[in-house]
């Protein structure tokens, strides 16, 4: 039985993590791999960033960003017990999706063999993404207006990284993770307890991809130029982020009026292992709490968070009943943050 609590003359609902899933393409470029494209090397990359390697997708074996998610979301239907059907939202966290129109949301319904007509959208807000998705389904079960929310962080980054550009093409990865949100059974421990989102405008030109757009559609010069890309300003995004992330987890942990002490693990965007020690020392946090994986798969935008919780679920290292800080900032300038009980 659902766990409903009376607040005012309105019911709500307590909702979990039901299960979680990934994919991460096949193909595996390393730092050794990234020293024959451009003038850099493993030494300085893994100094300065942490990363050793990324997935890159293979759009020939068809591992797109809606295929991805298909097959990550496979994984946590089986962990959660569920059927496709058994789904009544989708919320598609990226920045890459697979077309213009129709949204990756909907693409994926398809793939999945919905057919129960669920709402189905996309939201862009880069490496925040995932948590976005994972706060706005919170609040759809706690009004009651969905009951399971599948919420997907999936990336195809290499599309927009210009493969020359070795102040960014080294920070990038490809790769998807997912997550299914329902309802909390009465008297269960899993549950989410606080959520923060929030968005600085003001912090938009740090990282930017201006042309492509409705005001700059690409043209002929822009390819020649190479100015359609992903442009950053990474010594700025580096301090704004470590700030951002100090600040989420502070404000997420005095909403639900608990402390880092109460808090197992934290799952960190994955940008730069330089921001997540810097994080963990601004929250006074030992480095064994954080959950990293930025070595393997680099910056993936909005499907880190989910990777490296679902990663840490299946090694072992988070178990059901553990209490889990996401922690995201990206793009926008946008951050959040998610306190649940797993
Ligand atoms: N290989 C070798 N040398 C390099 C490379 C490279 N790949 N890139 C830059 N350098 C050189 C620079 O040219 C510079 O040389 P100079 O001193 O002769 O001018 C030197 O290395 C130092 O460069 P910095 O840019 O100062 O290096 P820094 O230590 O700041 O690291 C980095 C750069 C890794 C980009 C860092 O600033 C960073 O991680 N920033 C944050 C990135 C981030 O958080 N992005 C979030 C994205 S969120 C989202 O929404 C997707």
């Amino acid at each position: 039985m659902k766990a409903p609590q009376t607040i005012g003359e309105d019911m709500s609902y307590n909702s979990k993590i039901k299960g979680t899933g990934i994919y991460l393409p096949e193909r595996i470029m390393t730092n050794f791999d990234l020293e024959k494209m451009v003038d850099t090397n493993d030494e300085w990359i893994y100094e300065r960033t942490g990363i050793k390697a990324r997935r890159i997708c293979n759009p020939d074996g068809g591992e797109y960003p809606t295929d991805m998610a298909e097959k990550a979301t496979w994984q946590a239907l089986r962990t959660a017990g569920m059927e496709p059907n058994d789904i009544d939202m989708i919320i598609f966290a990226s920045v890459t999706p697979d077309y213009k129109l129709p949204n990756s949301a909907s693409v994926l319904q398809q793939k999945l063999g919905i057919t129960n007509k669920c709402t189905a959208f996309d939201i862009a807000t880069a490496c925040s993404g995932f948590v976005y998705g994972v706060n706005m389904a919170d609040s759809f079960i706690k009004t009651g207006m969905a009951k399971n929310v599948l919420v997907v962080g999936s990336e195809m980054l290499s599309r927009e990284v210009n493969w020359k550009d070795r102040s960014i093409c080294i920070l990038f990865g490809d790769g998807c993770g997912v997550a299914i949100l329902g309802q909390a059974e009465e008297g269960e421990k899993s549950t989410i307890h606080s959520t923060h989102l929030g968005t600085d405008g003001s912090g938009a030109e740090f990282f930017d991809q201006p042309i492509g757009g409705a005001v700059t559609p690409i043209e002929e010069h822009h390819l020649k130029e190479e100015s359609h890309y992903m442009r950053m300003k990474g010594g700025e995004m580096f301090k704004v982020a470590t700030r951002t992330l100090a600040n989420n987890a502070k404000v997420c942990l005095d909403k639900a009026g608990m402390t880092l002490n109460d808090v197992d693990w934290i799952v960190p965007h994955q940008a730069n292992i330089r921001i997540i020690e810097t994080t963990a020392k601004l929250l006074k946090a030992p480095m064994e709490k954080m959950i990293v994986n930025i070595e393997h798969y680099g910056n993936t935008s909005a499907a880190t968070v989910p990777i490296a919780f679902h990663e840490a679920i299946e090694d072992g290292r988070i178990k059901r009943g553990d209490t889990v800080l996401f922690d995201a900032f990206g793009a926008g300038l946008t951050f959040g943050a998610t306190l649940l009980t797993y």
